[in-house]
């Protein structure tokens, strides 16, 4: 792996709820290597959200309770007070919703709208400050970079609005690039082209990526490694192949099992995963998993797996007590 960017240690963000508290995040150790795409997939509420929102303070407040550390160049951003957060945010880490539409000032130019990004960071001219932000609106592939500037979000195409929400994301030549599902809401083609514009920027700018999606398919398209979240934790990570072709833990094995395969034989079963993922408060005392997992055995029910490398190469991690000869058994059945 190259060498590491932005290292999280023990980060949890726990949420009150009427409930109790939300461990939407329950301790996760992760390594961003400098210049890779990490993609971070599981189920809707996983935590991949939470995650990657409080790495750069977006979902702190009086019901957020943050703890662990994100180191980041020389800096912890969990102890990093509020003013230092404004610093990084927009500079050093980007983020880019799924939601572009409710992202972006409906009264705004979308040119003013990045020129903006670009002045809070930067001490230039508004003059200067538009030209920069037309030229950013071409390298993200808008056609009519002049046109597009002028424009307010209503005017253009979701894919079109996307490719704004990256240009301003990209303002500053950020060393890590967030992207939250930036593809759902687009059409397969258009989906197509933004993950294309993403791997551009990883090769040509060494931009940091961490790409969070539902969708295996775009996984195995531009992720260098993977790292798969179930109930706020982390339960396998590795390079891409590791993950999509020899996964470890049996949610995995189960994410994949529920993506159709089109070289497959038509699908008789139900393509999902049985059972539903963990969101209350309350969390079981063993793996988390355990409840939908066909191989659990009683000892899985006692305490929480580590994530550990058991099998394999270094690097390749998986939360999973259970021997890889048991699970590949009944894998094979
Ligand atoms: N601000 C908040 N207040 C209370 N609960 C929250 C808050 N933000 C997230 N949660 C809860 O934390 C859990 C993780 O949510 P999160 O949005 O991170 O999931 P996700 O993996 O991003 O899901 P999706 O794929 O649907 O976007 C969920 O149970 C969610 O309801
Ligand atoms: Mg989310």
């Amino acid at each position: 792996m190259s060498d590491a960017l932005l290292e999280i240690k023990g980060l949890r963000v726990e949420f009150d709820v009427p409930a109790g508290r939300l461990p939407a995040v329950a301790g996760i150790d992760l390594t961003l290597g400098r210049g890779e795409i990490l993609a971070l997939v599981g189920e809707s509420g996983s935590g991949k959200s939470a995650l990657s929102m409080s790495l750069v303070g977006l979902n702190r407040g009086p019901r957020a309770h943050i703890s662990g550390e994100v180191l980041f160049g020389g800096r912890d951003l969990v102890a990093a007070g509020e003013k230092e957060l404004r610093d990084v945010r927009g500079k050093d880490i980007a983020v880019v919703f799924q939601d572009a539409l409710a992202a972006l000032n409906p009264t705004q130019k979308v040119g003013d709208q990045v020129a903006e990004m670009i002045r809070t960071h930067r001490k230039t001219t508004k003059k200067a400050a538009w030209a920069r932000a037309e030229e950013l609106l071409g390298e993200v592939g808008i056609a009519n970079p002049r046109q597009a500037a002028r424009a307010y979000p209503h005017q253009l195409s979701g894919g079109m609005r996307q490719r704004v929400m990256i240009a301003i994301g990209l303002a500053n030549d950020p060393s890590v690039l967030i992207a939250d599902e930036p593809t759902t809401a687009l059409d397969v083609t258009i989906q197509a082209q933004v993950l294309r514009l993403l791997k551009k920027l990883q090769t040509e700018h060494g931009t940091t990526i961490v790409l969070i999606t539902h969708d295996l398919g775009v996984v195995a398209e531009v992720a260098d490694r993977v790292a798969v979240m179930y109930a706020g934790r982390i339960v396998e990570q590795g390079t891409r192949d590791e993950v999509l072709f020899s996964p470890q833990h049996p949610y995995t094995m189960a994410l994949l099992n529920s993506v159709p395969r089109v070289d497959g034989p038509a699908l008789d079963r139900l393509p999902a995963i049985a059972g539903s993922p963990l969101t209350g408060v309350t969390r079981p005392s063993g793996c988390a998993f355990a409840p939908r997992c066909s191989f659990a055995e009683d000892a899985c029910d006692s305490a929480v797996p580590q994530l550990l490398q058991r099998y394999g190469q270094s690097g390749h991690l998986d939360a999973c007590l259970l021997d890889e000869a048991a699970r590949r058994r009944e894998v094979a059945l």
